[in-house]
């Protein structure tokens, strides 16, 4: 890659998008630097993603098995189409297909509301992650960027940031204090992955 050229991200999303808005708004702040919002894609039609997404201009795709036979081919079609250099998965909760998890190999991350290796997987996802770290009695929770293989929430770390789990936590106040820690730590994860990409000058990433 040209040490120049901004590393082009495609945001995929199912539900709110709030971690979609606040990567947004980090660009748009000029905190987020090195990476531009180049595609927003939902496998939910009446997804706040897609809303954020034409609320702030950025092109966006509904994209699913229901509207498209091939979703693999769709995938990489528009991925190519719009130049994209990064995948960030921020809350879409569909397996990627494994043509898209080789193509774009390092070089899609996933948040999770959780310190995986712990509470991850299939099941685990919205309040179900944060009633199992309550059932657990953890003192500490936080969230996890990883690298995207084909298994959910699998993958090399990049980076975690933890915060206090209360004694008087309900799951609802504990996603609300995870959610915070996020909205922090994405934007780093992300700008950290993007200036490794430009510093190696090619399509992929170590850590
Ligand atoms: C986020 O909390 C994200 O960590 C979680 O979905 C939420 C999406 O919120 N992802 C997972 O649980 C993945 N296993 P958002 O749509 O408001 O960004």
């Amino acid at each position: 890659m040209n040490p120049n050229t901004p590393v082009r991200l495609a945001v995929f999303a199912s539900g709110e998008g709030s971690n979609l808005r606040n990567i947004y708004q980090r660009i748009h702040d000029g905190e987020l630097k090195n990476v531009e919002l180049a595609l927003v894609v939902s496998n939910n039609s009446r997804s706040g993603a897609l809303e954020v997404a034409r609320a702030a201009d950025i092109p966006s795709r509904h994209l699913s098995t229901r509207t498209h036979v091939d979703l693999a081919k769709a995938m990489l079609d528009v991925l190519a189409e719009f130049r994209v250099n990064l995948i960030v998965l921020a809350g879409y909760m569909k397996l990627l297909p494994n043509e898209v998890v080789e193509a774009y190999a390092g070089r899609i991350l996933n948040i999770h509301p959780a310190l995986l290796p712990e509470f991850g997987g299939a099941e685990m996802y919205g309040l179900r992650v944060h009633e199992a770290v309550l059932a657990a009695h953890r003192k500490v929770s936080g969230a996890t960027v990883h690298l995207v293989t084909s298994n959910f929430d699998e993958g090399p770390i990049v980076m975690q940031q933890t915060c206090e789990v209360r004694d008087d936590d309900t799951a609802q106040s504990l996603q609300d204090r995870v959610q915070k820690v996020e909205y922090d730590l994405y934007p780093k994860a992300i700008a950290k992955v993007a200036v490794n990409m430009i510093e190696r000058g090619s399509g992929t990433t170590t850590l």
